[in-house]
């Protein structure tokens, strides 16, 4: 009979892993045989998902604001506490504001930034040392199409995940030398909450005109991506940033009428 324990089961931990693209990033590492930790700021929609999830085995819900030092601490803490681990982490917690330049105020502009920038920040340096303490892991974050090209409107939430993009590269070549990778995603526009609350119906029509696939992504195509990211098959895979699009970002905008007479 062997004495050798089973490996314990690696762990991701999921920020805004309440809902939308974070929710699905978790149900592909639960169903790819990883333990989750799901840290959101909206305590009720995540007590409501870890209900729903109903694997308390292998998930743990924390309340968490990623723009806060002391709760990002806290929760890296409890993470490393009950799982004993961190493989992978994935920065997808954000938040959109759409306004022109001068309607931008300085609140909004603090919001944006804080979320989306200081967060994958704070995230990043709370658990690399638990990552390294287990040889290393894999860092995912979730930028935008809005962060490789401008867009009107876009003044906080595109220079956001303009800056998350470089924070990505920064971070793969310091960390890459102690075995973390560090790669983005930068989604094309998902059926969301956040989707349903910044795009009206004509930006909708807009976008399913300039996408070669005519279509929204799904939560589940981000995942995809992002799980495969964070898998040994992207061993040498660090500093890059993924487009998944549609083709957006590979088209541009491109002229209407020359659209509309491509092949069918
Ligand atoms: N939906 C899209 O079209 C789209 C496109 C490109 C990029 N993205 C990016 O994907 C990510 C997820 O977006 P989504 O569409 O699923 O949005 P969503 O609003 O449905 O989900 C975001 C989650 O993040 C949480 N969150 C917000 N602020 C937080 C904070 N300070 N601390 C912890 N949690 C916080 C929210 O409570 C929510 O559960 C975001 O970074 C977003 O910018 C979305």
């Amino acid at each position: 009979m062997s004495n050798t324990l089973p490996a314990p089961l690696p762990v991701a931990v999921v920020t805004g892993g309440a809902r939308g693209i974070g929710l699905a990033v978790a149900q592909w590492f639960l169903a790819h045989g990883h333990r989750v930790a799901l840290w959101d700021i909206d305590g009720e929609t995540l007590r409501k998902t870890e209900a729903a999830l109903a694997d308390p085995e292998r998930v743990l819900a924390l309340r968490c604001d990623v723009s806060q030092p002391e709760q990002v601490a806290l929760a890296t803490e409890q993470t490393a506490a009950t799982f004993g681990r961190i493989d992978a982490l994935v920065n997808n917690a954000g938040v959109a504001v759409f306004k022109p330049v001068g309607q931008t105020t300085f609140e909004d502009w603090q919001h944006v930034l804080g979320t989306n920038l200081n967060g994958p920040f704070l995230c990043t340096q709370a658990c690399a040392p638990v990552m390294r303490k287990t040889g290393g892991g894999a860092v995912v974050n979730i930028a935008s199409i809005s962060g490789l090209r401008a867009s009107t409107l876009r003044v906080a939430y595109g220079t956001s995940k303009a800056a998350l993009i470089h924070l990505t590269k920064q971070h793969a070549t310091e960390l890459g030398t102690v075995g973390i990778r560090v790669n983005a995603i930068a989604p094309g526009p998902v059926e969301t909450e956040m989707a349903k609350l910044v795009h009206s119906v004509a930006i909708r029509s807009d976008y399913h005109d300039v996408i070669p696939l005519e279509r929204y992504g799904t939560t589940e195509e981000i995942a995809n991506a992002v799980g495969f990211l964070c898998s040994a098959n992207a061993s040498y895979i660090n500093g890059q940033v993924l487009a998944v699009d549609g083709g957006f970002d590979a088209a541009g905008v491109g002229l209407p009428t020359l659209r509309k007479n491509a092949e069918r």
